[in-house]
């Protein structure tokens, strides 16, 4: 039964069966359709990531959507920037390599991308192409992306996730797909340039979203989770 199914049905228990299946249903997608989503929808759909919870709900993530031409112009710009550049310069410290277990499962998601799409361990030109596409929004029609006031900080950009996710899980329960995405920060002045933002509002991710290509090969990928026990401990 999909999610939609379960919602039609009034109760609790539907709801949590609802939310669970919802929670699920959104993953990384990362090749859409090139349809738009209309714009009273984009407004619906951003009104409910509103509801997000924040540190004295301050709200403090300010958050910039690019459709149309303006998103062919960041897409074109960010696209001929990372192809050309050198390394990222976010304005936050990027997670690089990941130690211990998280090693693992940062190997073991790119194994599930690159897999999917056929691409093997040795095609380092393969890999590149592939990585290139999330500086063109994996061709989505829209990019929203999340800032972050400079005067703020760790506290703050957890609020911003708390946005971000709300923000994928309304996006999924309207039948539309995203990827959050740490590549788009990494030119953020080029992005600030672009949308005539101030400088002291700094970048702290971008999301792709829109309607899935159900036929593009990167969207066959899946990621697993580590067992409850490793991430949760319950004290009594
Ligand atoms: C803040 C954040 C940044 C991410 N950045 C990228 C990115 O730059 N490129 C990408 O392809 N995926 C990115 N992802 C997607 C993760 O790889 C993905 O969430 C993870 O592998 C789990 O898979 P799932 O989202 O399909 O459940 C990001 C996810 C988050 C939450």
């Amino acid at each position: 039964m999909s999610a939609g199914d379960k919602r039609s049905r009034a109760g609790v228990t539907d709801q949590a069966a609802f939310f669970a299946a919802l929670a699920k249903e959104r993953r990384s997608v990362r090749g859409f359709l090139p349809t738009p989503v209309p714009q009273s929808l984009l407004e619906e759909v951003f009104t409910v990531a509103q509801l997000a919870p924040s540190n004295c709900n301050a709200q403090p993530w300010i958050v910039h959507v690019v459709s149309g031409e303006a998103a062919e112009r960041l897409r074109s710009g960010l696209y001929d920037a990372a192809r050309t550049g050198g390394a990222p310069a976010g304005d936050f410290a990027m997670t690089g390599s990941y130690p211990d277990e998280y090693r693992a499962r940062q190997i073991g998601s790119a194994k599930a991308l690159f897999g999917a799409q056929g691409i093997a361990r040795d095609d380092v030109e393969g890999r590149k192409r592939s990585f290139l596409r999330n500086f063109r929004f994996f061709d989505a029609p829209h990019a929203a992306f999340v800032f972050l006031d400079e005067r703020f900080g760790i506290r703050e950009a957890a609020d911003c996730g708390m946005f971000a996710q709300t923000l994928m899980l309304a996006l999924a329960a309207n039948g539309l797909a995203s990827c959050a995405q740490t590549a788009l920060s990494f030119n953020p002045s080029l992005v600030r340039d672009l949308l005539g933002i101030p400088s002291g509002h700094k970048l702290l991710f971008g999301l792709a979203f829109g309607y899935e290509d159900p036929a593009h090969p990167a969207n066959a990928a899946r990621t697993d989770r580590a067992a409850l026990s490793e991430a949760v401990t319950f004290h009594r």
